[in-house]
């Protein structure tokens, strides 16, 4: 090989290495966690959450009608109205994931024991897994997409980046989700009672501490 050609791909092999080094761990999260924390939230604008339910609806209606059994319901998710055709069994958490592509609200367990699903039901805190979507008509559902949007985070969603409240972030839009409505309940003001009040979310990373920091600056806030 020649001198000039080795030379140049030892430079290219470097290159990315030494902008990454750039990065200090704080923007790191600052860009990763607002993707982390608003999930799909950061990446589904109004315009295209509509564009996604026109396809949404385009693809799945004539798809789903075709199939025995399934059942028409009207979800209300983020403000906006869905009318899909499903399973009469399917969870809420399937239908938001796979039907709906709100796939910011995560299956852990898919047994109501790690709080990686929670979103709100008319405000409260509920496992979508453990609920049917057909049940879960004619109320107001609200998951991670319809909390902040980018450049407009809620103040819970600020608060873990600020905290650094996640690592690998699969819990995360699960914890936020759970954390903003239990800041609205009758909850002691100590960081046990956070965790307490926080227990039904677990976090394989362990980012424990940095959560209850972050759910307790927006406590204070309050
Ligand atoms: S996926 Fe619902 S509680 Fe784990
Ligand atoms: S941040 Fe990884 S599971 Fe909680």
């Amino acid at each position: 090989m020649a001198v000039d050609e080795r030379d140049a791909k030892e430079k290219d092999a470097k290159e990315p290495a030494s902008s990454l080094g750039k990065l200090s761990r704080r923007s790191f999260l600052s860009h990763m966690g607002a993707a982390g924390v608003a999930t799909a939230a950061t990446a589904v604008t109004p315009l295209a959450v509509s564009t996604a339910i026109a396809e949404t609806q385009e693809r799945t209606a004539p798809q789903t009608q075709a199939i025995p059994g399934t059942m028409p319901v009207t979800l209300k998710v983020n403000g906006q109205s869905y009318s899909v055709q499903i399973d009469p069994r399917a969870t809420l958490l399937d239908t938001l994931r796979e039907t709906l592509h709100l796939t910011g609200t995560k299956k852990g367990c898919d047994h109501g024991q790690c709080g990686a699903c929670t979103v709100h039901i008319n405000g409260r805190r509920v496992n979508s897994c453990l609920t049917f979507a057909g049940m879960q008509q004619n109320v107001e559902i609200t998951t991670i997409e319809g909390l902040g949007q980018p450049g407009h985070l809620h103040p819970m969603q600020e608060a873990f980046v600020e905290h650094d409240g996640f690592q690998c972030g699969y819990c995360t839009s699960g914890q936020i989700m759970s954390a903003v409505a239990m800041v609205k309940e009758p909850w002691g003001t100590g960081d046990s009672d956070v965790k307490e009040a926080m227990s039904g979310n677990i976090c394989r990373c362990g980012a424990y501490p940095n959560i209850v920091a972050a759910v307790q600056a927006v406590r204070r806030m309050a």
